[in-house]
């Protein structure tokens, strides 16, 4: 039987929710020998976890927040010095305030975490991820796609030539929009979570045109029953079928798929998703 290589894998987000649910999967050993970097912002292992773990596994929690750049580069720096690459990233960490009429500080959260600090993650690993082969996994969400913003404004994410500038530039042309009141005037939609996950697609689109040698996707986990999915009502599925479709683009056989959005075709499916219109 041949030897199976220790894999480096990271994960954000893992106190709770889907996060909680990801990380007990990898800790059950199902993927293999692996060293997982968990990250919360209070930077402590999360209950229930160390039942799960398999001796192969080794789990090592860090402290981390979307919204502090520096503790985004400690870590990557940190990995760097005791890792050669790092395997799989799944930057599952956010934020969702399930109301119209937010607070700026509550718009500048969600802009933040979602898009900015979530694109920071990625910014800061691309060079470590193994190449080739290396994942990125992006939980975004269904409320990112662009039939939700007016047909004038989906272009512009969706261009080939779209950089890094640009898509900053569209992200503060709705904040300002939001600012004033009149976002949903000018064909943005109500909720600023949309408008962070639209960046955080785009923006997958983009490096992994960037990035030919990885395989960089985003995915919506279905309606889930967490802190965040319960705002909206009853979700229809679990933490541990939430993880479902993050798993499969972190370990799954996807072939050489790579700058998609990934679902079920509706929210409550258990499947593990396929390639959907962005
Ligand atoms: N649940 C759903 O129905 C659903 C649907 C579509 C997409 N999603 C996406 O799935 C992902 C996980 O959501 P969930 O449902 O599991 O939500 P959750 O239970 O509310 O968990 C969110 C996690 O993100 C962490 N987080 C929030 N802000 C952060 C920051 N600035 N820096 C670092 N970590 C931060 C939280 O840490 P703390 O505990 O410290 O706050 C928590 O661990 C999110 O990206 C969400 O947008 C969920």
């Amino acid at each position: 039987m041949a030897v199976q290589q220790t894999r480096v894998a990271v994960v954000t987000g893992v106190n709770r929710g889907i996060g909680h649910a990801i990380l007990r999967n990898l800790a059950s050993g199902a993927h293999g020998p692996l060293v997982v970097y968990a990250t919360t912002r209070a930077g402590t292992l999360p209950d229930g976890i160390a039942k799960h773990q398999k001796p192969h596994v080794k789990i090592i929690s860090v402290p981390l927040s979307l919204r502090d750049p520096e503790s985004i580069e400690a870590l990557a720096a940190r990995v760097a010095k005791e890792h050669e690459a790092v395997d799989v990233l799944i930057n599952n960490a956010g934020v969702y305030y399930y109301r119209e009429g937010i607070s700026d500080t509550e718009r500048a959260d969600t802009l933040e975490t979602n898009y900015k600090g979530t694109l920071h993650m990625c910014q800061a690993f691309l060079p470590i991820l193994r190449n080739p082969g290396g994942r990125i996994v992006n939980v975004s969400s269904q409320a990112g796609r662009l039939r939700w913003l007016a047909p004038h404004l989906r272009p512009a994410f969706l261009a080939r030539d779209l950089t890094l500038e640009k898509l900053d530039d569209l992200v503060r042309e709705y904040d300002a929009a939001a600012g004033r009141g009149d976002e949903v005037k000018a064909g943005w939609p109500p909720m600023a979570y949309a408008v962070s996950k639209a960046a955080l697609n785009a923006a997958t689109r983009l490096l992994a045109r960037q990035h030919p040698g990885l395989l960089i996707n985003s995915c919506c986990p279905g309606w889930v029953a967490t802190d965040l999915g319960a705002q909206a009502g009853t979700p229809s599925k679990t933490p541990e079928e939430g993880a479902r479709i993050p798993l499969h683009l972190a370990f799954g056989d996807i072939g050489h798929t790579t700058g998609k959005y990934w679902a079920n075709d509706s929210t409550a499916d258990t499947g593990v998703g396929k390639v959907q219109e962005p």
